[in-house]
């Protein structure tokens, strides 16, 4: 294990100098109280901050930022909180994910622009944790991330409710017609009841299980409520064990290797995790210079059962995940089975397999036993087809069997406003083998490529008890949503792929099992249809969302900015006066 000599402290260059820079570097971060001998060449560790009350989801990281900084100081180093964007999913339009790449250049710039040795990440609310780990990973430095853990069970009418996951169902049983308004708005105050993320399976907790597989945080970081005081211990260890991950230069290329995102990607499939989980490490693997493709996704991970039987995919949340076991429970049963890279490096030091093969399973009926599996074959599938030549994903775990392989006649929303608008009309023509078709919701057309491709179903349908049909589109989808929607359809329609040539009326083909996506429309036809498209132009004429609309890469890659890719390194930048 290679060690840091004091001296070699990037921070020194900052702190170590006896001239008149020194004496400026030191002597304003004097005015915070801090005495002369923090500047005595201990590691200086950044906690990187994503608290805001417009993230309510992060809205307790004071504290848990306190408890961080505890660690530090006892470890011997120097903690230096600061804060960066913060990305609330439930608060932010047009959508959150606009600016996760945004929030990464904030993260990456800050961390090499101060002096930092170390950083440990405070990720919680679902883009918090790519947009933080992007950016760390651009600079390269030895990073720790600490999830701010999920919300207590929601709890509504004596049974347990989960976040997103049921509001997407009441919401269709008040179009139903059988929940009323004012059992909908007692539901509200009853979902959301302590601090923390969505404590069903979605994009926060997926995010904070894929950190944990990938080896970025201390064992067990995903699953402990937020509420729980272990979760204030984990975030105390992680300060020391920051402070001697800087000492041993244990650098996040080290921890996320090719096996790492093998892990990760395994992990999701037995979690039954967010389709977003596709898109954001996609993004992480090309910071850090990882080769990860779409294919990747689909050959290491749909043959892998999906044992946690929580919401969406199946019945329980986070806080009976982590009574159960949690994550390491879940590397234990896919270490034991063959499906585990055992040899890639965590953060603490260890191997996963070191810090997860007697890892304890205390409840089969949470996280189910390798023959007795929630879904046989649940992992990510990718589509591909006249309709997706560069790929598109659905998540079997939280579709219908009976849907995996269907054809259907197209009905067509050229936008999502289309949709709203024409979705509740009697005089629809959808039925329940038609195939609802939603375009130009990608990462160029909505922009941002929201989470919009669960579209609902139209009323008419629900009132007959038509609980799913088929829906296709490039945008992306909650990870708290369920049904059988094909999702990240590559190219997208605002760039002119297949999609935006979709018609009313034409027969789509769908086999989950062939990998297939088709539409049954002559190739002549197409070309014509093609010949005819003109481009919508950029949603904004400058600014950052210009910016974004010029550079952002399509799903397949990851959506991340073109000139953002790779990691650029922590090089002491020049002094400033
Ligand atoms: Fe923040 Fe779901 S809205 S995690």
């Amino acid at each position: 294990m290679s060690t840091q000599s004091k001296a070699a402290y990037r921070s020194a260059a900052w702190f170590g100098k006896i001239d008149r820079h020194g004496f400026g570097h030191r002597s304003w971060m004097r005015i915070q109280g801090f005495p002369g001998d923090v500047f005595d060449g201990r590691p200086v560790i950044g906690i990187c901050n994503t608290w805001s009350e417009l993230n309510p989801c992060n809205a307790h990281f004071r504290d848990l930022a306190d408890h961080v900084k505890r660690g530090v100081w006892q470890a011997g180093g120097f903690p230096v909180e600061f804060p960066v964007t913060s990305l609330g999913e439930a608060i932010m339009r047009p959508t959150a994910m606009l600016f996760r790449n945004l929030a990464s250049m904030d993260v990456e710039e800050s961390i090499r622009a101060n002096p930092i040795d170390g950083v440990v990440l405070l990720c919680g609310c679902d883009k918090t944790t790519p947009s933080l780990v992007m950016g760390a990973a651009s600079c390269d430095l030895p990073a720790l991330v600490v999830s701010g853990g999920p919300m207590l069970n929601g709890k509504y009418q004596g049974r347990d409710i989960g976040s997103g996951t049921d509001l997407w169902r009441f919401s269709e049983q008040v179009k139903a017609g059988t929940m009323g308004l004012n059992q909908f708005m007692e539901a509200e105050a009853c979902m959301s009841r302590s601090p923390g993320h969505c404590m069903t399976m979605g994009t926060a907790s997926t995010m904070a299980s894929m950190v944990e597989a990938l080896g970025l945080s201390l064992p067990e970081n995903a699953a402990i409520p937020a509420a729980d005081s272990r979760r204030s211990v984990l975030a105390h260890l992680a300060g020391r064990r920051i402070v001697e991950m800087v000492a041993e230069d244990l650098r996040m290329s080290r921890i996320l290797t090719r096996e790492a995102f093998e892990n990760a990607i395994r992990v999701n499939a037995a979690l039954g995790g967010s389709t977003n989980a596709v898109i954001h490490l996609l993004a992480i693997a090309g910071r850090i210079g990882v080769p990860l493709s779409l294919d990747d996704w689909d050959r290491l991970g749909h043959d892998c059962p999906t044992l946690v039987n929580l919401m969406p995919s199946g019945q329980y949340l986070m806080e009976d995940f982590y009574y159960a076991g949690g994550v390491p429970a879940v590397v234990r049963a896919l270490g034991e089975h063959g499906l585990l890279r055992q040899d890639a490096l965590t953060v603490n030091g260890k191997t996963i397999w070191e810090n997860c093969r007697e890892a304890p399973n205390w409840n089969a009926e949470v996280i189910r036993p390798w023959e007795r599996p929630l879904v046989e074959r649940g992992g990510i599938a990718v589509l591909r087809g006249n309709l997706a030549p560069d790929g598109a994903v659905i998540k079997p775990s939280a579709a219908s069997p009976h849907l995996m392989r269907h054809a259907g006649r197209a009905v067509v929303f050229e936008s999502i406003e289309e949709y709203k608008q024409r979705i509740e009309d009697p005089s629809l023509d959808a039925g329940e083998d038609s195939v609802l078709v939603l375009k130009n919701c990608g990462p160029k057309g909505y922009p941002g490529m929201a989470e919009v491709g669960n579209m609902g179903l139209p009323p008419k349908l629900l009132k007959r008890g038509i609980t799913d049909v088929v829906r296709i589109s490039d945008a992306r989808m909650s990870g708290t949503a369920y049904g059988t929607v094909v999702l990240h359809v590559c190219p997208e329609a605002a760039i002119g792929g297949p999609l935006a040539h979709v018609r009313e009326g034409d027969r789509i083909e769908l086999d989950v099992e062939q990998r297939r996506l088709h539409l049954d429309v002559p190739e002549e036809e197409l070309q014509r249809r093609s010949a005819a498209w003109r481009a919508a132009p950029p949603p904004m004429s400058g600014g950052y969302q210009r910016l974004y609309f010029e550079h952002v890469l399509q799903a397949d890659t990851g959506a991340d900015l073109d000139f953002l890719i790779g990691c650029r390194g922590l090089a002491v930048p020049r002094e400033s006066h």
